[in-house]
């Protein structure tokens, strides 16, 4: 009942004409696949270019992060209104390396979430604990602690259109990848987090991406696991290969 949901995260890479040449690969790639949602989330100053290579396609856009306010004396910051001007469905939200490089904290992160819902886009919340963190077995506290503080005050309602991506920061462009037994148990602990905080139907609904160095041999294995609904993919998403093959996931 969950549609499979695969995004690429092109973090800080590509100039606009490398965007606009690995958008028209995916577009010519991917023609005709209607059953999964597809996304790609270009550096800001592309968005307006890849916008518009990705109209009349399957493909979705989305941004790597957004302010939590509309408008006014924010120097610097992009917010939500002007990312949906712009062509976007979506934001990412509380990527580790955010949270990891420029102090975002869950607080902070559940503003924007909100502010993104306010505004009509749907976010994609990052989430997933250090190397350390796993090792301390301290995994639950932090995925509880990130869930509990990014979704806060949300109603069941406004949960319809949050995508939660579970990304352990051990396995982000390490070529480490969970196995499917890890990715599955805290996918599984994510999900029954979400049905006490919210009610069965919520957790039934949401998906729940896996990210950290998903590549086209070991996506079909993840997403045969009951509680991955698709991926978030960073370095093999910057090849139109590798992201074609990773979105026409075989399980
Ligand atoms: P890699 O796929 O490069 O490990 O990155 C994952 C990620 O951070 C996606 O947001």
């Amino acid at each position: 009942m969950r549609r499979p949901f695969i995004a690429g995260n092109w973090k800080l890479n590509q100039t606009i004409a490398e965007s606009r040449e690995l958008a028209q690969q995916l577009v010519a790639n991917l023609a005709g696949v209607e059953d999964r949602d597809i996304v790609i989330a270009p550096v800001f100053t592309a968005l307006s270019t890849v916008a518009e290579v990705i109209k009349n396609s399957p493909i979705q856009l989305a941004a790597q992060n957004c302010y939590p306010q509309i408008q006014g004396a924010f120097t610097g910051e992009v917010s939500p209104l002007l990312l949906q001007d712009v062509g976007c469905n979506y934001s990412i939200l509380g990527h580790s390396e955010r949270r990891q490089l420029m102090g975002e904290t869950d607080s902070f992160i559940n503003l924007k979430l909100l502010k993104v819902l306010e505004t009509g886009l749907l976010p994609i919340l990052c989430i997933g604990e250090t190397l350390q963190e796993r090792e301390e077995n301290r995994m639950l506290e932090v995925l509880t602690r990130q869930i509990e503080g990014g979704l806060d005050t949300l109603t069941a309602e406004q949960m319809a259109g949050v995508v939660i991506a579970y990304e352990p920061i051990w396995a982000i462009g390490t070529g480490i990848t969970a196995t499917d037994d890890q990715a599955q148990d805290a996918h599984s602990f994510i999900r029954n987090l979400i049905r006490e905080l919210f009610n069965t139907e919520v957790a039934a609904a949401t998906r729940i991406l896996y990210g950290g160095s998903v590549k086209p041999d070991n996506v079909d294995g993840l997403l045969a696991q009951e509680d991955i609904d698709g991926a978030l993919v960073g370095g093999a998403s910057l090849k139109a290969e590798d992201f074609t093959r990773i979105v026409r996931f075989e399980s």
